[in-house]
This record gives C-alpha cells, structure tokens and sequence, in this order.
C-alpha cells in the first residue's frame, strides 16, 4: 500500500538485434536469454512484448556487410530499415518503434563515426551521416531515432533533417548522457563489432569520474531539440539520472545495459544470486532514480513475471 515505486510492463523498452542473412535466430553466448533475430522470430517476440503490456521496442542492426562509410546503417533495404518496414505492417500503431541511430554496427572500423586519415573521428561530417540514416530510419516507419554516438550537435543536425522531409513527428530520444564503460562488452559480441586497433570511445563518450560534464551534455541535447533523454549505463549511473531527473522535465529514460545483465545472469547461474529476484531489484532502483523508461535484456523475463 506505501509502496513507493512499482514497476510495470509499461515502463519497459526491449532492445532487439536482428541480423542480415540468417534463417535461424543465434544465440549470443555472453547475453543468455538474448538472440541475433531474423526478421520471422523478431516478429514473434514483439508480437509476444505487446501481448506482455511492452510499449516499444529498440531495433540494432547487425549487417552483413561493413564499410568504412557504414553505408548499411542509410541504405532503404538495410536491415534495420527493412525490420521497420516489417513490425510496421505487422503491428501498425500497437508498437512503439525505436531505432538505435549510430554507425558502429555498420563501420568494418566499429567507431559509431566516420574516420579521418589519421584515424580519429570526424565529429561533423559523422552528423551529415547520421542525419542521412535518420530519414532513411523515418522513411521505414521509425517512431523515435535514438542517436547514440555522442557527437557534438547531432541531435540539432538530426532535428533540422527530419522537419526537412516532413517527419516532424518523429520524436528523438537521445542517448544525452552515455559513459564510456566497460559495461558494454556482451552488446559488442552481439552487433559483431571491434573497435579498430583496441581502440575505445573516451574521445566521445563520457568520462566515468564525472557527473556535472554528463549534466552538460544533457543540456546541450535539450537545446537541441531532444524529445527524451538518456542516461547509459542504469545501475552504475543512478546519481545522474537522479540528477537529470531533478532538472528536467523531458521523459528520462535508462538503459540497463548488456553488462549489467551479462552480471546477473551470470552470477545467477551460478547460484550465487537470485537473478529474478536482483533482476527486478536493480530496474525498480533504476525507476525510483527517477527513470521513466527503462531500455533492459530482462523486459520480456520481467514483464512475464509482472503478469
Ligand atoms: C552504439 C551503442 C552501444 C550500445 C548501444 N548503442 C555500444 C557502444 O557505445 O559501444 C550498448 C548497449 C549495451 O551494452 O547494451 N551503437
């Protein structure tokens, strides 16, 4: 009865990987339970979400061909926009659909930009590409882009190419505030991707010894236009969405990444832990830190035993 925070169903956005060329969904070893969809079994585990009371799904892309331009990440037969095009017909308006909007999944480099001949990435002309894979992302049907690559001005750039071609409605939710973890390792085995030279993503993603920096950039992508926010990773992160949270009035969204369940399910196979148990513990924190929205691995587990 004085019960502070209940989770529901209706909290929950369940990422989906679907993956060009195979007939058969594959297992990803690091994230059990979790699997590389084809377009057949993706269909049946939305159809199933919404049946469970899951609003909206996150779509990443797992291509069969890479490039240095990540050109599937904007082509209008890319896998991603091929999936959209997919629940679209499927499910018409009873799913929300998101789309991760990024070029890592797509780069044979695995940065979530283009690369300069010396090998950094070239802020802006990656925003001229993202912009490009939002209007092929809306074009398929896409209800919210979700940029997640952390360059500066991207959600401006996205915003003005969207109103361009009349897809005003198309909302953004903006990965505003993503650290640069070691939390996301397990997502990297899923999309196939290695960042080139044992590289890392500290030049744009956020540094893990800060918070006022992270409430900056949330700042900025709300001058820009964003529709939502994000805080990435969850559970490590629960000051800043506490943070984000008290400032804002945007819907605050966070993502429980790939780590943060590869530890549960790992630890919980084990027997060390109660993983449904620890599993509703750390997204209900997430919620009461001030979440809205909790992007999770466990949407359809947790939504099962919400039932
Ligand atoms: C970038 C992207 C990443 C994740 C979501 N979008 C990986 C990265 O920044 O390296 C990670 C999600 C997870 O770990 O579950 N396209």
């Amino acid at each position: 009865m004085v019960a502070e925070t209940i989770l529901t169903p209706n909290d929950l956005i369940a990422p989906l990987f679907v993956r060009e060329g195979i007939t058969e969904a594959q297992p990803i070893s690091s994230l059990p339970g979790v699997v590389q969809h084809t377009l057949d079994s993706m269909r049946a585990e939305v159809k199933h979400l919404i049946d469970l009371g899951v609003p909206a799904v996150i779509l990443f892309g797992v291509p069969e061909h890479k490039d240095a331009e990540g050109t599937g990440a904007s082509d209008p037969d890319g896998i991603v926009q091929v999936a959209l095009k997919d629940l679209r017909d499927a499910f018409g308006e009873d799913v929300v659909l998101i789309a991760d909007l990024c070029l890592d999944e797509y780069t044979d480099h695995g940065h979530c930009g283009l690369l300069t001949p010396d090998g950094s990435v070239d802020n802006d002309a990656t925003i001229d590409r993202y912009a490009e894979v939002a209007i092929a992302q809306a074009e398929a049907g896409v209800d919210i882009v979700a940029p997640s690559g952390m360059m500066d001005g991207q959600v401006a750039a996205i915003r003005d190419a969207l109103d361009e071609e009349e897809f005003g409605d198309v909302a953004i939710l903006a990965y505003a505030a993503k650290y640069a973890s070691g939390l996301y390792g397990p997502f990297r085995d899923a999309v196939d991707v290695e960042i080139a030279g044992g590289g890392d993503r500290k030049a744009y993603q956020q540094d893990f010894r800060n918070a006022r920096e992270a409430l900056e950039e949330v700042r900025l992508d709300v001058a820009e236009g964003a529709d939502m926010l994000m805080v990435k990773p969850a559970v490590t992160y629960l000051d800043v969405i506490a943070r984000v949270r008290a400032e804002h009035d945007l819907p605050v969204a966070a993502y429980h990444v790939s780590g943060e369940y590869a530890m549960v399910k790992a630890a919980a196979a084990n027997g060390w832990i109660d993983g449904d148990l620890v599993a509703l513990e750390q997204l209900t924190a997430v919620k009461r830190a001030g979440a809205d929205l909790v992007l999770t691995y466990f949407a359809r587990e947790i939504a099962e035993a919400l039932a």
